[in-house]
């Protein structure tokens, strides 16, 4: 069954063709990050702007690549939430409408669901293409293309997991017991992982986004990660969910105490310390937390999903702390937002969608994952 999945949700328009909810035939990325990137951040209104110049024309250029037509999809799956709802929108309004003008299925899925499925997506090198945005320009390539786009041994990922979703957004520990069965285990009670590396980067004056930075100076040979002690949030047993704006504040009060940011960038050494103490941080906290997870719901099987995925440093302690246990990555290319999870996880939401495309339906700025009944403040 082949599924052309569609998302909008943030700055990437994505689409993608899935073959068995496993099979990616081809994932177009197009990047709006040198749009945002003179703001220092995602301006929504842009972002919907954007997404509405390339989707239509994204998804005939990724037909024409398979030499497909719509005719041959069985189903379009789209992201219903959370993210910019203007975004989000215009996403769901174009699968309404191809479903409604085709008469398939249409699927909708949770985006936080499908970076919790994206572990499982098999690809090879050429099914994915990566296309950044220019103010003035909807379509230039870049030779910029993800690599390793199968992480070799997650073939034998199965159910039950805990899945650590760190993205711009959204910090969740989850119990992923199905595809589309959850248990949340923790969240964030301020700012999202990614987030905090994104402002981290803007207060030392770095660019936007800060999580691919950071990491590239933190990896740097000579970075030393010990010498600044920065605070781990929340990682006592009776603190169940995360924070990461305190550490953001440690951050800038450390970046002012060593003369600001432009003292900081002006030493190679310095700044590379800084990024190095600040993402080691991060990643304590992350990794313990998950290790608590594992250990208090006795599930010794960890997947680590969104666009902080991509984190070396993250990368490289989770391989290091868990040898006894069976950590997963998705590919880069499946870390950060994508359509082929929405068409991945979409596949095991075949038999449960309407037969006729409900127009009425809505895009959601937040948005429980499924099962998750959240207690009213
Ligand atoms: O999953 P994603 O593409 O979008 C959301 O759903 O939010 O995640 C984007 C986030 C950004 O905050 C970005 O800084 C972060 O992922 N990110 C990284 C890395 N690459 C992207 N964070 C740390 N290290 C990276 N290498
Ligand atoms: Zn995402």
């Amino acid at each position: 069954m082949l599924i052309l999945g569609i998302e909008t949700s943030c700055d990437e328009t994505s689409v993608a063709l899935v073959e068995d909810g496993r099979h990616v035939l081809a994932s177009h990325i197009a990047s709006q990050i040198r749009i945002h990137q003179a703001w220092g951040g995602v301006v929504p209104e842009l972002a919907s702007r954007a997404h509405m110049k390339c989707l239509l024309p994204m998804i005939d250029k990724m037909l024409e690549s398979q030499s497909l037509t719509l005719e041959a999809v069985d189903a379009i799956a789209v992201t219903q939430g959370p993210g910019l709802v203007g975004a989000l929108l215009i996403g769901l309004e174009t699968a309404k409408a191809l479903a409604f003008a085709t008469g398939k299925p249409l699927i909708t899925v949770h985006h936080i669901a499908a970076h919790l499925y994206a572990p499982f997506l098999q690809s090879t090198d050429k099914a994915c293409r990566l296309t950044m945005i220019a103010p003035s320009v909807v379509d230039e390539d870049t030779a910029k293309t993800p690599k390793g786009l199968t992480e070799p041994g997650n073939e034998a990922l199965s159910y039950p997991y805990i899945g650590l979703a760190v993205s711009g957004g959204h910090t969740s520990l989850v119990l992923v017991k199905g595809a589309y069965d959850f248990e949340l285990l923790a969240e964030t009670v301020d700012d999202a992982a990614g987030e905090a590396f994104d402002k981290v980067s803007k207060l030392l004056g770095l660019g936007y986004p800060g999580g691919p930075i950071i990491d590239r100076y933190a990896g740097l040979e000579n970075a030393d990660s010990n010498r600044f002690d920065l605070p781990r949030p929340m990682l006592r047993r009776d603190q169940k969910n995360f924070s990461f704006s305190g550490l953001k504040t440690a951050v800038s009060c450390l970046v002012r105490d060593l003369g600001g940011a432009d003292a900081v960038r002006s030493d190679p050494q310095l700044l590379a310390d800084v990024c190095a103490s600040f993402q080691s941080a991060v990643v304590d906290v992350l990794l313990g937390k998950a290790q608590r997870a594992m250990k208090e719901t006795g599930v010794p099987v960890l997947a680590v999903c969104g666009g902080v995925a991509c984190n070396a440093g993250l990368r490289a302690a989770a391989a290091q702390r868990f040898k006894r246990q069976h950590v997963y990555f998705p590919a880069p290319a499946f870390c950060t937002d994508n359509a082929a999870m929405v068409a991945g996880l979409a596949w095991h939401l075949r038999d449960v969608v309407p037969a006729e495309c409900d127009l009425t339906l809505n895009a959601f700025a937040s948005m429980p994952l499924p099962g998750v009944v959240r207690e009213s403040a």
